[in-house]
């Protein structure tokens, strides 16, 4: 079993939600954290948070303020972490913005912006920090979601974007076995985090009930599964039972099965509104 004791830890999107979780938890494991996200007053929060989760005081714990969407400012902010702090031997892509809205209102603006924090964000993370990992192996895991596994209702620009960083995952877990370094990639259902207080905004309803098929889960319990993969080296890592079911029904049914399925809750999510 993975032990995370003294091990470097990177999560881009510390700060909140499943990557503050996640990093709460593997300070409770003994990990070094370095934490990455935007919002400064966020990040300081988050540190308070995890530094009282270390299991001993020699842990490190920091946070760096970084935009993923900016290359230039992700390849020297990783340069600097390197070298003050090491490699880091997990590194976890997060960093990720939702939106869910109906395909005509989502503007080629937000579309673009969804694109470059979720899919070029985790990629320029990755690759300011594939020659530093790639000499001493490691693991990253990639954050997507079930959204990259289904399309549906009302995620054409978050569920393309999710689509594309399991395509990016697989790829990757193929190339980097050579160096010793793991790919997983997680995808985990709705989760109460504020993600999708913003996109409750505006989410339709349809979407609202096809994502009801998955069920809603705590982030506390979409970190330990994220763990728990890590430890048993699973790469493909789906959080929480009906997520899984649905996975899996998706693989292995005819496709039409599940469409007729979602395309069955939308009927219904429209008629409850045209009744309001
Ligand atoms: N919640 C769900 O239902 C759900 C389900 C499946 C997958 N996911 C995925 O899980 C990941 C974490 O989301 P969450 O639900 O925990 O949301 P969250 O609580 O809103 O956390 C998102 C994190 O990403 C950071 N971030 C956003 N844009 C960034 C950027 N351009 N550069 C650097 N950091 C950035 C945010 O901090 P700043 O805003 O300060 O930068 C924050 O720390 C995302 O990739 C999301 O797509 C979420």
């Amino acid at each position: 079993m993975y032990d995370f004791d003294n091990k470097r830890v990177y999560i881009t999107g510390g700060s909140s939600g499943i990557g503050l979780e996640t990093a709460r938890q593997l300070a409770l494991m003994g990990a070094h954290l370095i934490l990455f996200s935007r919002d400064k007053v966020k990040l300081e929060y988050a540190r308070k948070a995890v530094v009282q989760h270390r299991k001993h005081d020699l842990q490190k714990i920091q946070c760096i303020q970084l935009d993923v969407r900016d290359n230039a400012w992700v390849e020297q902010v990783m340069q600097q972490a390197v070298k003050n702090f090491g490699a880091p031997d997990v590194l976890i892509t997060n960093a990720g913005v939702g939106c869910a809205d109906y395909f005509e209102n989502i503007s080629f603006e937000t579309f673009d912006a969804i694109m470059a924090t979720n899919v070029y964000g985790t990629r320029n993370v990755i690759a300011a920090l594939f020659s530093s990992m790639k000499q001493k192996g490691g693991r990253i895991v990639i954050i997507a979601s079930i959204a990259g596994h289904m399309g549906m209702f009302g995620y054409t620009a978050y569920g393309t974007s999710k689509f594309a960083l399991v395509g990016f995952s697989e790829c990757l877990r193929s190339e980097l076995k050579r160096y010793g370094i793991r790919v997983s990639v997680v995808c985990p259902p709705e989760t109460d985090t504020p993600l999708i207080y913003e996109e409750g905004k505006t989410i339709p309803p349809e979407a609202r009930a096809v994502k009801n098929l998955a069920g809603l889960l705590k982030p506390e319990y979409v970190a330990k599964r994220i763990i728990r993969g890590m430890q048993r080296n699973t790469y493909l890592i789906i959080p929480g039972f009906r997520a899984t079911l649905l996975y899996f029904l998706q693989c292995y049914l005819p496709g039409w099965i599940i469409q007729l399925s979602a395309d069955l809750a939308v009927k219904r999510a429209e008629k409850n509104s045209d009744r309001e």
